[in-house]
């Protein structure tokens, strides 16, 4: 049996297919999405995740329905504002990765705000990934090596992986050991593409308000049986 993860990243996919199962509006599913990150934060606490990420917002999702977008944002807002009481009781500790610039000002703000509040918690790591995109990620990487290199900063014969690493939003996060992606859909989606190169996945088919605690404890029981083997044999990895 491998040990717990150390890094869950989660793309919480299918509150649309939610509200439309309940024939709700679509903002519904977002509103009960909500109160699935709540639960699921808690229980990751409570076992034992050192590291949590969470795709909240993605570059692309600018391109939804401007209603859509507002709600989400707004969302953010009320959703950071609700818990900030509960991050400090539990010793949790916020940051985000993403271009937060272009986030509306109130939920830069709050955002912000609580991530100052919590700075000195020492329990879980929860990351909220915001107008984020991986491709974004590394490319906004190579750009800032290559202006390096062109002013002799850094000479292109040092340029490594740690140096990759240095330069991406993901820079103080350990790799993810397992990726949960929920509702049924299985592809990654522009998410953490250094960070995942060896993470397990998961998929379930279970939407995401619908994601509780047991179906966490499923996904950590499932990866506690799986062999890690970093391009080695089996028989290396058990020797
Ligand atoms: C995917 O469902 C989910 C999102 C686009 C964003 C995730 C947002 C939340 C869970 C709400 C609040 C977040 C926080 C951090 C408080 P979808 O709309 O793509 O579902 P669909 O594929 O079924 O349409």
């Amino acid at each position: 049996m491998n040990k717990k993860p150390k890094h869950v990243a989660i793309i919480m996919d299918g509150n649309g297919r939610w509200a439309k199962q309940q024939g709700k509006q679509r903002v519904m599913g977002h509103n009960q999405g909500a109160h699935a990150v709540r639960e699921i934060v808690e229980a990751a606490a409570e076992e034992g995740i050192e590291y949590l990420t969470l795709f909240a917002f993605s570059t692309d999702n600018w391109n939804r329905p401007k209603e859509e977008v507002s709600i989400l944002m707004k969302l953010l807002v009320n959703s950071l504002k609700r818990e900030f009481r509960k991050l400090i009781k539990n010793n949790i500790k916020l940051n985000s990765i993403g271009d937060i610039e272009l986030l509306p000002i109130p939920v830069k703000e709050e955002l912000q705000y609580v991530i100052q509040k919590t700075k000195n918690n020492s329990g879980m790591k929860l990351t909220l990934a915001l107008n984020y995109g991986a491709k974004e990620e590394l490319t906004r990487a190579v750009r800032a090596i290559a202006f390096k290199v062109k002013n002799s900063i850094i000479s292109p014969e040092k340029v490594d992986q740690s140096t990759i690493i240095e330069h991406l939003y993901t820079r103080n996060l350990p790799l993810v050991d397992l990726l949960i992606r929920t509702s049924g859909e299985e592809r990654i989606s522009n998410f953490l593409l250094w960070h995942i190169a060896y993470a397990e996945l998961y998929f379930t088919k279970t939407l995401w308000p619908d994601f509780a605690k047991e179906d966490l404890h499923k996904a950590l029981l499932n990866y506690g049986k799986r062999e890690r083997r970093f391009g080695k044999t089996s028989e290396q990895v058990n020797a």
